[in-house]
């Protein structure tokens, strides 16, 4: 059996019900993955119900319906299988779609997850579209999202492009048409939106001298190279529109630059995924900023919005959606500020910030992560808020960099093993993760998570730091 035949006998056993209910996280990867699966469910006559959570906690629990429908857990639920038993769920009513790591419970729920055969780089929207394309072959036009449910779930981070069958997934769109590949390309945020000195001034990874978090560096830069800063009509150049030989010219002076400055320019490029049938100098032109635009709606407790954009909505809901990714990059970097303006308190081996309730609980792991990186990146950083609608709980986020988990941090296991010890509930993965803890035992936590990380490292062998 592979991950093929689990996605064959999910999508047999899904079109046998009827009604389905979805329940999804709120994040790009949980709304592309219910786009995914209820178009492939609505295509074959099937009446779906969708029902989005933050996290699958026992108050969030209460939203899924307690009615005669089978459900369908996707990009969560793997974790929380006792939950799911708890609630009284049977194994014939219920499916789980994910790619986190798996808590099993005293029921065993079937399950399609690219995790049990090895594959690490393949989120819930690429398993959700496995399992659509198994429903119908024709089911290709769904590849585009799962592209940005990898994306945003960070799953080409690390190898500056998608791996595997999520890679697969991407090309059978291109095939199709959906979606455009390009190879060797600037490893860069914001190719669609942001003017060309902006894009290559936020980007510090890698971290080009001169240039990286220097906004009027960058554009220096881009005028000794007499690389026009704006087009005919008045307005910024974006990198999308840059041509051909401009990109060469501008490649190829960032790895000079990087060279002359002992730097490696392996990541400097990376494969990067397009949709050609979007309007240009839109974030819904590339499957980044695609996925910001659809965390901003879930993050901002608004996914079924993000759901409408899948679907193709270019109207309201596309308004919308882009008022909600204004505030969300306002918020982001406000709280970037915080974080850098306040100082993290360093352990031994884990550097941590406690915010009080000044941001959203669903925002303060994109923060902690953006932070890292002008932190100590040899240190995970854990983030700690109020959760809002339950004053005796704390959120906590945690977050690392690939190359910490290839020293052998796995934040994933210190999460779950820290909440678990204190009352708390927690999971993800090796380099993000979260957990919610009971308020009083907060210190308690940072020192055990500490701990854990520390016996991490020593497992990991000598050499490590
Ligand atoms: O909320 P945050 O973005 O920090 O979550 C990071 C990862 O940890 C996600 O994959 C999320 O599903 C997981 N998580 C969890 N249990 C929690 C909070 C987060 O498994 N209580």
């Amino acid at each position: 059996m592979g991950l093929i035949d689990d996605a064959r006998a999910a999508a047999r056993d899904m079109v046998c019900h009827n009604p389905v209910t979805i329940v999804s996280h709120i994040d790009a990867d949980g709304i592309a993955g219910e786009t995914i699966l209820a178009q492939a469910l609505a295509r074959e006559g099937i009446e779906v119900k969708s029902v989005f959570v933050r996290q699958l906690e026992p108050l969030t629990m209460r939203q899924v319906p307690r009615d005669t429908s089978f459900k369908v857990f996707c990009d969560l639920g793997a974790g929380q299988q006792n939950l799911l038993a708890e609630a009284g769920l049977r194994e014939d009513e219920v499916l789980i779609i994910d790619h986190h790591v798996s808590q099993e419970g005293p029921c065993s729920y079937r399950q399609v997850n690219g995790i049990h055969y090895g594959y690490t780089k393949l989120s819930a929207a690429g398993v959700a579209y496995l399992v659509a394309r198994e429903i119908d072959s024709g089911n290709t036009d769904l590849a585009r999202l799962s592209v940005i449910g990898n994306i945003g779930d960070m799953m080409a981070r690390e190898d500056c492009g998608l791996i595997g069958p999520a890679r697969e997934i991407a090309l059978e769109g291109s095939e199709a048409g959906w979606v455009e590949i390009r190879g060797k390309d600037l490893n860069c945020y914001g190719v669609s939106t942001r003017p060309l000195h902006v894009c290559l001034a936020y980007n510090d990874d890698p971290f080009v001298p001169g240039i990286s978090n220097n906004v009027n560096g960058a554009m220096k830069f881009l005028q000794r190279m007499k690389v026009p800063l704006k087009g005919e009509d008045g307005n910024w150049v974006v990198w999308e529109e840059v041509s051909d030989e401009h990109r060469r010219i501008i490649t190829s002076a960032l790895a000079q630059q990087l060279l002359v400055n002992g730097g490696n320019v392996s990541r400097l490029f990376c494969e990067s995924y397009l949709f050609p049938g979007e309007p240009g100098r839109t974030p819904l032109r590339n499957a980044q900023e695609f996925a910001t635009l659809l965390n901003s709606c879930g993050r901002w407790s608004r996914p079924r919005i993000g759901g409408s954009i899948c679907r193709g909505d270019r109207g309201v809901a596309y308004r919308q959606a882009e008022h909600m990714l204004t505030n969300h990059r306002a918020i982001i970097r406000e709280l970037l500020m915080y974080i850098l303006d306040n100082g993290v308190c360093e352990l031994s081996h884990l550097q941590y910030i406690h915010v009080g309730n000044r941001y959203p609980d669903t925002i303060v792991g994109i923060g902690a992560g953006m932070a890292l990186s002008k932190l100590n990146r040899d240190k995970p950083i854990l983030i700690m808020v109020e959760q809002p609608e339950d004053p005796e709980l704390t959120k906590v986020s945690l977050r690392t960099t690939e190359q910490m988990v290839a020293r052998g941090v796995d934040l994933q296991r210190a999460a779950m093993e820290a909440s678990a010890s204190l009352g708390g509930a927690g999971g993800g993965h090796r380099v993000a993760a979260g957990a919610s803890i009971p308020r009083e035992n907060e210190q308690e936590f940072v020192k055990r998570v500490n701990e854990l990380l520390a016996g991490q490292y020593a497992q990991a062998g000598p050499g490590h730091r």
